[in-house]
């Protein structure tokens, strides 16, 4: 009875680490499996040092492509390999390419199928991640939601609620662990920051593809940075229209490859502000309790908004709220979305575990 877990993608590893570790603790027979959508060290390897992950049983190597090539090779690679493996249930995470392409091949070969980070709705079908998530939890037999906004909108789309477990959020079980080695100070002495500084993730098609929205992203991000000092670990993704529309000229903007979990937590820690398109940063900054400002219209996790530190920006607006949550400093007043406690992964390996039962129980 094989629990086979597909991961690929940068925002799959924090996500995927805390289910594999309950799992293993339950007994559950398992094996893990890198796409390769994600391949640089800093975009993959660093995760599996840092989060304790094991190292994949099997690694695709798909890499990149547009969505229509990626996503086909992803459905050979993963195909040949369910047919071999004949896993009982597959997990998949989130809500990138890899997450619905093993979802379409354990759904066409009868593999039963569990969404971790089911639910979440932008309501925004120009995100590929929509599409992603609504194909995913269509075909998913046990869904399980990070937070009650989530679980709503399954019922409102017709899945049984049967399916549905709300379990807490495993990229929290993560940052929980974790918690204890995110350094502030080291990540100063690290990038040489004194004083306020402000860090920057962006990678959204909507925010970096088109080069008049780098552009005007760049002018925005350089107002900013005549206020403070800003760090950007900079997504691949971003990096030639960014640098192309000038992101470099500023001289406190500093641009620095994409970090390690643990640095990159450390720096957001002890962080005024962070400006962000990133789905994951919505939800650490949360607990971090550090002011959050999503260059976004809309999010997929709005209670990083009624409960957390996150608030919706545009480029126009964001130069003057970050001056303001200067002045003001952090809010005191947040609070921590309910289950978000570190016992998500647990949670999650119970439900499977139960799942894996009956259903041998039924043969
Ligand atoms: C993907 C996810 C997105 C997620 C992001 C997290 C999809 C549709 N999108 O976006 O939801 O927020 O990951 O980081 O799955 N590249 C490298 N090195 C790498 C990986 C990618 O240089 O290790 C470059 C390549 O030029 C590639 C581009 O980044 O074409 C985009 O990579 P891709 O995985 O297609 O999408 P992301 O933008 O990373
Ligand atoms: N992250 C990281 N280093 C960085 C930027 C992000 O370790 O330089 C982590 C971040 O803390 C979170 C995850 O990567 O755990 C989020 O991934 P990303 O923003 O790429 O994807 P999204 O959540 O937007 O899908």
């Amino acid at each position: 009875d094989l629990v086979l877990h597909i991961t690929g993608a940068r925002p799959n590893f924090p996500k995927a680490a805390p289910v594999i570790r309950a799992l293993s603790a339950v007994g559950v027979n398992q094996r893990l499996v890198h796409t390769g959508q994600h391949y640089d060290d800093k975009m993959s390897a660093v995760f599996f040092r840092q989060l304790g992950l094991p190292r994949p049983d099997y690694d695709l190597g798909v890499g990149s492509g547009s969505h229509g090539r990626q996503t086909a090779a992803l459905l050979t690679a993963l195909e040949d390999l369910f047919v071999e493996l004949q896993p009982a249930f597959a997990v998949v995470y989130g809500d990138v390419n890899s997450t619905l392409a093993a979802a379409l091949v354990a759904a066409k070969l009868g593999v039963r199928l569990a969404h971790v980070e089911a639910g979440l709705r932008s309501f925004d079908m120009t995100m590929p991640e929509e599409v992603n998530r609504l194909v995913t939890d269509r075909l998913s037999d046990v869904l399980f939601a990070t937070s009650p906004d989530a679980v709503a909108h399954l019922g409102n789309e017709g899945v049984d609620p049967g399916k549905i477990h709300l379990v807490g959020n495993p990229m929290i079980d993560t940052l929980l662990a974790n918690l204890e080695n995110f350094d502030a100070e080291a990540a100063r002495t690290t990038h040489d920051l004194t004083g306020s500084y402000v860090v920057a993730t962006l990678h959204r098609p909507g925010n970096v593809d088109d080069s008049a929205d780098a552009q005007a992203l760049v002018k925005t991000l350089h107002s900013v940075a005549d206020q403070v000092q800003i760090i950007l670990p900079l997504h691949p993704r971003g990096r030639a229209s960014l640098e192309e529309a000038g992101l470099l000229a500023h001289p406190r903007l500093r641009v620095v490859d994409p970090l390690g979990y643990v640095e990159f937590l450390g720096l957001v820690r002890g962080a005024d502000a962070v400006v962000t398109d990133s789905g994951g940063v919505q939800e650490e900054t949360t607990m971090l309790g550090v002011p959050c400002l999503t260059l976004r219209p809309n999010t997929e996790r709005p209670v990083t908004i009624s409960h957390g530190t996150n608030r919706l920006v545009t480029r126009e607006e964001l130069p003057a709220v970050v001056a303001g949550v200067l002045a003001t400093g952090r809010a005191t007043t947040w609070t921590v979305p309910p289950l978000w406690d570190g016992q998500a992964g647990p949670r999650i390996a119970k439900i499977l575990r139960d799942e894996l039962m009956s259903e041998a129980s039924a043969r």
